[in-house]
Formats: structure tokens, sequence, C-alpha cells
């Protein structure tokens, strides 16, 4: 669907937006006979009407996408029409101000309407760039498959840790247990890895274990000096289990965080979009109090 957000039907909303905003430069330079250019010209309250229409058409987008029942229009042509009309408000809303943005309330709006566009351009690179790069990431597999193959992973470190000796079958069980996936959308955004473990039984200390490192050093460290053979083949078993382990967490971890990328954008535009209509709504009613 992404692919075809932008071409949706040969173009037909990026061919609309051009017409409203050759008319739109049109109804500005029309200005300036009676009165300078305003938002309080006949021409400036086209404008300026025009484009808080198309924030409440934009905002609507998103009740639109949930009724499914709803038989006007697409999602995607709905998506597409956001996307041109959202940029165009950039142009029809500064037309409107006549350029004129100065420190005052009527540019809280102007400034929530930046940033609501902004994050959406942002929306829309993710749209359009993420599910590559998670196809990419994924190759033929997916998180399910991962997730699947981890816990029996760990069922076998587990049952091989039986054979080793106390502290360190501790900090075997430890890792496993300690190991972070999917905690805050923070971390997951940053691709932190915030895995910990217990390198000592009599302390509650727990130490970083990124990628599992910690724990790979130290049974690699150990395996010289196993108590018996059972030991020594269970050691090099685990070894190589934790290092499938720490390639199948990188993997899931960058899962989520491509996924958190598509969805942390909109955390910003959903509500500076309602923040926008608040001041939108004050900017009216001064103007009208005012003016
Ligand atoms: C997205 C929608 C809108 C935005 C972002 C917006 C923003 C602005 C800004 C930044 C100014 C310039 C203020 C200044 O001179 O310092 C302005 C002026 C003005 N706006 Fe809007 N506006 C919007 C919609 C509307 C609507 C719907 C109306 C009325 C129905 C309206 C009426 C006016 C008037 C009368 C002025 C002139 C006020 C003055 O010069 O003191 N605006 N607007
Ligand atoms: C003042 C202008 C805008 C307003 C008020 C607005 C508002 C919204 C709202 C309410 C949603 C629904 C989110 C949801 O429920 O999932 C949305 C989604 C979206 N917006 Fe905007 N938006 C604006 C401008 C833009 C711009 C300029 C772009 C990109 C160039 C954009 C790109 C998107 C995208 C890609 C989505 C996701 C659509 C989907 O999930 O299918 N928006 N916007």
């Amino acid at each position: 669907m992404h692919q075809n957000l932008l071409k949706y039907q040969k173009y037909r909303y990026l061919k609309f937006t051009l017409l409203l905003l050759i008319g739109s430069v049109i109804l500005y330079l029309s200005q300036g006979q009676a009165q300078p250019a305003n938002g309080g010209t006949v021409q400036g309250y086209v404008l300026g009407t025009v484009a808080a229409f198309l924030v409440l058409l934009l905002t609507y987008l998103g009740i639109r996408k949930r009724l499914y029942s709803s038989s006007t229009g697409t999602v995607e042509g709905w998506t597409s029409a956001h996307v041109f009309l959202g940029s165009a408000l950039l142009l029809i809303a500064t037309l409107h101000a006549a350029f004129q943005v100065g420190w005052n309330v009527h540019t809280l709006a102007y400034a929530l309407m930046l940033m609501v566009i902004f994050s959406g351009f942002f929306g829309l690179f993710a749209y359009l760039h993420y599910p590559r790069i998670l196809s990419q990431n994924n190759a033929g597999a997916n998180q399910d498959v991962w997730l699947q193959e981890l816990h029996e992973i760990d069922s076998k470190i587990k049952d091989l840790s039986s054979s080793c000796r106390g502290n360190i079958r501790l900090l075997l069980l430890s890792a496993l247990e300690h190991t972070v996936l999917g905690d805050s959308l923070f971390s997951q955004l940053l691709g932190h890895d915030n895995s910990t473990v217990k390198l000592q039984s009599d302390t509650k200390k727990l130490v970083a274990n990124t990628n599992q490192q910690q724990v790979i050093d130290i049974v690699a460290e150990n395996m010289p000096s196993s108590i018996n053979q059972a030991e020594a083949s269970a050691l090099n078993k685990i070894l190589s289990l934790f290092s499938r382990r720490q390639i199948l967490l990188k993997k899931i971890r960058r899962n989520l965080q491509i996924k958190a990328y598509l969805k942390a954008w909109l955390v910003f535009h959903i509500p500076l979009s309602i923040a926008l209509i608040a001041a939108l709504i004050v900017h009216i009613l001064v103007v009208f109090i005012y003016w």
C-alpha cells in the first residue's frame, strides 16, 4: 500500500493540491488595493477558512481509518490526500498570515501547525522506507520464528546448566532471567540493550550484560578450568548457544527499533493535531473579539 501512497490514482491528489495552491497564490496576490495583505482582508479570511477546513479534514483521517464500515473513499486515498493537502497547508496558512508571523497567540497556532506538518514528513518517510528495511532485516523469517528459537535455546541452556558448578549455573540462569527485550519505547527507539546479569550469588548487584557479552566472556574464561568432562562439554555447547542467542536478540531488537520508528512519530503527530485545533479556536476567538 505505502509505495502507491503518493501515486494514488495517477497522482490525483497531487494534481488537486497543485490547483489549490495556484488558486491560493492568485487569491493572495489579488490583495493590496484597499488594504495591505493580511489575515483580516476578504482574501485573508478565505485563505484562513480553507486552512482551518484542511486541518479538520486531515484530523478526520484518524477517525476515517477506524471506520471500516464507511464507504466514503478508501483508506489509501484518504492517506494520499492527507499527505498532499497537509503539505499544501504550509503555504496556504503562510499566505493567510501574509508572512506576518510574530510572537503572539496567532503564532501559537502557526507553530503547532508547523510541528504537525514536520512530524508528518517524518511519518511519511517512515511509511515509505521502514517496511523495506524491516523485510531486509527479516530476510524471509519473522519475529515470531526468532522468539520461538530463543525460547528453545533458553530451555537447552537451562538443561545444560545442571552439569555446571553452582556459581556458573547461577550466572547462566540469571543471564536468561535478566535478558531485556522491548522495554520502554525510548529504549526500543535507541536500540538499547538493558540486559543485566548477577555475577555472584551472595549479592543483589546486577551488572550490564549488553549483547550477552559479559556472560559469553565468563563462560569462555571458565572453559579451560572445567571441573570435569561433563561440565567442559556443557560449557562448550552453552557458548555456541549464547552466540546464537546474541545474534537472535540483535535481530529482534532491530525489528523492535524499526517498529518503534513507525509508532513514535504518531506520539507527536496526534496530540499536536489536537493542540493545533485548540489553538485555532483561540486564534479565531481572539481575532473576532479584537477585530
Ligand atoms: C490553520 C489555520 C490558521 C492559521 C495557522 C492561522 C495563523 C495566523 C497567523 C500566524 C496570523 C498573523 C498574526 C499576526 O499578524 O501577527 C493570522 C492572522 C489572522 N487570522 Fe489566522 N490562521 C488560521 C486560520 C484562520 C481562520 C479560520 C480565521 C477566521 C475565520 C483567521 C483569521 C485571522 C485574522 C482576522 C487575522 C488578522 C489578525 C491581525 O492581523 O491581527 N485565521 N492567522
Ligand atoms: C495540520 C496538518 C495535519 C494534521 C492535523 C494531521 C493529522 C493526522 C491525524 C489525526 C492522523 C491519524 C493518526 C492515526 O490515528 O493513526 C494522521 C496520520 C498521518 N499523517 Fe497527518 N496530519 C497533518 C499533516 C500531515 C503531513 C504534512 C503529512 C506528511 C507529509 C502527514 C502524514 C501522515 C501519515 C503518513 C499518517 C499515517 C496514516 C496511516 O496511518 O495510514 N500528516 N495525521
